[in-house]
Parts: structure tokens; C-alpha cells; sequence
């Protein structure tokens, strides 16, 4: 079968193409051909070939020099300039100081806000390019009240049966206990809201797929001034607590990442960390290679 309609993806602005080929040289999947006019063309293809058909990955769009291809709906001017990029300097600083937020205000915070971020976050790769992944987000404090009260009430209720969250034995619960008897709550660190980033498990890379998406909610977070934690901890709790799981209406066969909490700060950490000295790196070396590091 071939597939003609996805010619209506691409269109080209003729009076800008410069006739360089780049899209061609850039289409991995060999879709674009440069025709006898110079200008782009889309191949039809054999839909039952997913190796050399359109995975609408953009890339054409962002690396035409001149901004003449549009693709998928998508226009050139709508993207962000690579002269925005960060320095080198600025990642590293956010990468350093990213931190683990375990004192959050009771405050919710702007919806719009953690919907730009994440928008900001749909942006990351995917294996096979197909953002199959979901978020389920709770937004409001005190839909996470009660979320958490749920999670702890049936954590204890399964415990009392003998069945403990994955790795977690009867005296970490007791641990846990402890810490909720004195009003600490322990599972997400009292953040007002959380994010799970969830996938089918039927196609696609589902378990890097949501945990690198996961990492880009985590860092727009960040540099957009929120405290964030992931969590293994309500994540495991969620492993033997499917009425828990059941109230964040998540798919029974969708694999969930690693869970983070975030809200607003009640502080910010002015200085990054230095800790990479710990660092084991193994360099493969050829017979005739000198150790450079
Ligand atoms: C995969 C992963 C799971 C984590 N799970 C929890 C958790 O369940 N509870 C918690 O308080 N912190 C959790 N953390 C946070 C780590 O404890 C934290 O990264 C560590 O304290 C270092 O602090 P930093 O993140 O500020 O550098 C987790 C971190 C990662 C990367
Ligand atoms: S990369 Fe842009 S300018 Fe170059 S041929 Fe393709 S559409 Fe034309
Ligand atoms: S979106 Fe990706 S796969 Fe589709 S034509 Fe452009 S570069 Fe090729």
C-alpha cells in the first residue's frame, strides 16, 4: 500500500529553499527526495515498512537551514532558536543544582504553569519516536491530601496482611509508622502535587521512554524555580496497592517511571553539589592507544 497522504504533511516555502539538500541528508527514514525543481518531495512509502516511513520526528523542520519546511502542521517560526541554547556553563549549573526538594510551601501551584512544563517535557525522545507516554498529574493539594492518607491507610491495611511494598520489609513500615505518627509524610516528602509518567507496556521503550521524560519534567521543574523529589518510595507503595493506583486512574497495563513530588520551594538551595569524584569510568582501550585520561 503506498501512502500518498502523508504528502500533505510536508510543505515547502519556495521562495526560501535554497535547494541544499539538508532534509534529504537528514531524513533517516529516506521519506524526503529532492525533486528535478530542487524542491523537496515526500517518497510514498510501503506502510507495511515501519523502518522507512514518517515518523514525524520533526528533524527536517529543525534543521533546514532557512526555514523553509514545514512538517506534521508544524512551522519553522514556531520553534525556539538554537541561539536561545544555554551556555555550557548554565546546563552544568542547573545540572549541579538540581536538588531533591523535601520542604514544600501548602501551596498549589499555577496550573498553567506545570501545564507549559509539561508540554516543555513532551518534547523528549522517544524510542521509535512515538511519545507513547502519558502523565497523570495531581494539581490540586488537596486531591494529594487525600491521595496520600488513601496510600498510607491501604500500605498499612496490605502490611497487616504481610504484603510489603517491593524491598521494603515489616520494620521499614514500622519506620514509616513512625514518621507518620509524628505528621511527616513520609511517601512523597509533604510535596503538594505529583507526577507519574506512565506507558503502555504493549510497544515502544516504555521503561527509558518515561524515565528520560521524567528527567525533562524534572529540570523544566527546577528552572522554572519549583522543588521537585523523584520517589521510589509511594512507587513501590503503588506495586501492592492497586485501590491506590485505581484512584490515579492509570491503565492496568501501563508501566509506571519512578513517581516525583513538586511543588513550591519553601527554599533554594544557593549552591550546586560536587560529587562526581566518585565516578568509576572504564575506558576501552585499543592495543595501540596510550590512556589519555
Ligand atoms: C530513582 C530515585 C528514587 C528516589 N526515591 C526517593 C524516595 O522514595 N524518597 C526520598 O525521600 N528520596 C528519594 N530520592 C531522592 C534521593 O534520596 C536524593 O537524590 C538524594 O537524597 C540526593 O539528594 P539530591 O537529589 O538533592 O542530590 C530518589 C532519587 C532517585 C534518583
Ligand atoms: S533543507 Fe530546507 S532549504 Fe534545503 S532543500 Fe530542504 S527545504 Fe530546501
Ligand atoms: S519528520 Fe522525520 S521521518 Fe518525517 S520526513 Fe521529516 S525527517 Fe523524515
Amino acid at each position: 500500500m503506498k501512502n500518498a497522504i502523508l504528502d500533505k504533511k510536508l510543505a515547502i516555502d519556495r521562495e526560501k529553499c535554497i535547494h541544499c539538500g539538508r532534509c534529504q541528508e537528514i531524513c533517516w527514514n529516506g521519506m524526503l527526495k529532492l525533486g528535478a525543481d530542487g524542491i523537496p518531495h515526500m517518497e510514498p512509502t510501503d506502510l507495511s515498512d515501519e523502518w522507512h516511513m514518517c515518523w514525524e520526528c520533526q528533524r527536517c523542520l529543525a534543521g533546514c537551514p532557512t526555514g523553509a519546511l514545514s512538517i506534521c502542521g508544524k512551522k519553522p517560526e514556531d520553534s525556539l532558536s538554537r541561539d536561545l541554547l544555554p551556555s555550557p556553563l548554565q546546563i552544568e549549573a542547573l545540572l549541579t543544582n538540581r536538588r531533591s526538594c523535601r520542604s514544600f510551601k501548602q501551596e498549589n501551584v499555577d496550573p498553567e504553569l506545570i501545564r507549559h512544563i509539561l508540554y516543555v517535557c513532551g518534547n523528549s525522545p522517544t524510542g521509535s519516536c512515538n511519545q507513547v507516554y502519558e502523565c497523570t498529574v495531581i494539581d490540586d493539594k488537596e486531591v494529594m491530601r487525600e491521595f496520600t492518607s488513601r496510600l498510607r491507610d491501604e500500605m498499612y491495611q496490605q502490611a497487616a496482611k504481610g504484603i510489603y511494598p517491593p524491598r521494603f520489609t515489616k520494620e521499614d513500615l514500622a519506620v514509616f509508622k513512625t514518621c507518620y505518627d509524628k505528621g511527616e509524610e513520609f511517601c512523597f516528602r509533604g510535596a503538594p502535587h505529583m507526577l507519574a509518567v506512565h506507558a503502555p507496556t504493549t510497544r515502544g521503550e516504555w521503561v527509558f521512554d518515561t524515565t528520560i521524560a521524567l528527567t525533562y519534567a524534572e529540570l523544566a521543574m527546577t528552572c522554572n524555580g519549583l522543588g521537585v523529589i523523584y520517589l521510589t518510595t509511594p512507587w513501590a507503595a503503588l506495586q501492592v496497592c492497586p485501590k491506590s493506583r485505581a484512584f490515579l486512574q492509570i491503565p492496568e497495563d501501563h508501566y509506571i517511571s519512578c513517581l516525583v513530588g513538586f511543588g513550591k520551594p519553601e527554599f533554594q538551595f544557593p549552591r550546586g553539589v560536587q560529587r562526581s569524584d566518585s565516578l568509576k569510568i572504564h575506558r576501552i582501550l585499543g592495543e595501540n592507544r596510550q590512556e589519555l585520561l
